[in-house]
């Protein structure tokens, strides 16, 4: 928020600068509306807040002014002048929309990177598993009847690990995402981090259509992210998935019943602060969605995330 000098001083600017433009209009001129943008940006101003300073100081102009033709030129000038002292704004938005488009592509490559790896995890570690297995079933035949009663219990070890891989690598790229969508793909994370960790999830969702493939994505991500911050913060008993679609969006939320957090100030970034906020927050930007979290010290954790679907 802008400081009361603050905004003086720029309305002292854009007034002289303004007063200058229609006294002799030029280009010097429109540099200044330039740079009064540029400082009003630096110094956190929306487009907002110009837009009043530019009412502010026309309204003066237009009191001082005479004619009626001199009013209308008045405001054809004003119109041109504020045109230029958006500009730099109007840039702003323009990196923030390539910036958002280089991070949709990374978060496609990082996908991409996701499912050689599970499947790398998937059918490398099998078939070493399976081979570990071939040897300790030779290994057992020449062995004594009591020796291979421990073996047995190693390969049950054995068989876990199998399954928790294959779980695993399932949840790294889920292929259920892509085939049966984000419910099933919800349900089967939750089994796997249930199974893991010990804690009742459920989840709660729409029937129907299919959303889109980047929304789906993201919002298996985002919730695995909300599910591994329940896992490593809240010491929560209870879990709740919920998914809701409405007429133009999607709603998720995943709702804990552990310990809570002071929130104020998430997320920003700061080196000591994870990334798992600021990364959901990211691939929200990318997709014109937003988070909130309704949380405090001893009452829960509520993660709650919107992402609209006209797109
Ligand atoms: N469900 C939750 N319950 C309690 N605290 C939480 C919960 N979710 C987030 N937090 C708090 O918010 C902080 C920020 O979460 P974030 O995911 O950004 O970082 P992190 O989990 O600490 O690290 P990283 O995600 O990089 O492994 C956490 O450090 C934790 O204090
Ligand atoms: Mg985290």
């Amino acid at each position: 928020m802008a400081t009361k000098s603050i905004l003086d001083e720029l309305d002292m600017e854009y007034a002289g600068a303004l007063g200058d433009y229609v006294a002799r209009g030029g280009e010097a001129a429109l540099e200044q509306a330039y740079e009064v943008g540029r400082r009003a940006l630096s110094e956190k101003l929306a487009i907002l807040d110009m837009v009043a300073i530019h009412h502010r100081v026309l309204a003066a102009l237009l009191r001082r002014s005479a004619t009626r033709e001199e009013n209308i030129q008045l405001v054809a000038k004003a119109g041109e002048f504020l045109a230029e002292s958006l500009s730099p704004f109007e840039m702003t938005h323009r990196a923030f929309m390539e910036a958002n488009l280089a991070l949709s592509r990374l978060n496609e490559i990082l996908e991409e990177e996701n499912k050689r790896i599970a499947h790398a995890l998937h059918d490398e570690a099998g078939q070493l598993l399976a081979a570990v297995h071939i040897s300790l079933e030779d290994l057992a035949r020449g062995l004594p009847p009591s020796a291979r009663e421990r073996l047995q219990g190693v390969r049950k070890l054995l068989d876990q690990i199998e399954e928790q891989l294959r779980h695993l690598s399932h949840e790294l790229r889920p292929t259920i995402l892509d085939d049966l969508g984000i419910v099933p793909a919800l349900e089967f994370l939750a089994e796997g981090v249930s199974k893991r960790t010990k804690q009742h999830i459920t989840v709660e969702a729409f029937k129907g259509e299919r959303l889109p493939a980047p929304v789906e994505t993201a919002l298996y991500r985002i919730v695995q992210e909300g599910l591994h911050n329940v896992t490593k913060h809240a010491k929560a008993t209870e879990v709740k998935i919920r998914i809701e679609r409405t007429d133009g969006q999607v709603i998720c939320s995943v709702r804990d019943n552990g310990v809570g957090f002071d929130s104020s100030g998430l997320p920003s970034r700061s080196d000591e602060q994870g990334l798992g906020l600021i990364g959901m927050r990211e691939r929200l930007n990318a997709l014109g969605g937003t988070f909130e979290i309704r949380t405090g010290p001893g009452s829960g954790t509520d993660l709650e995330i919107k992402v609209p679907l006209e797109r």
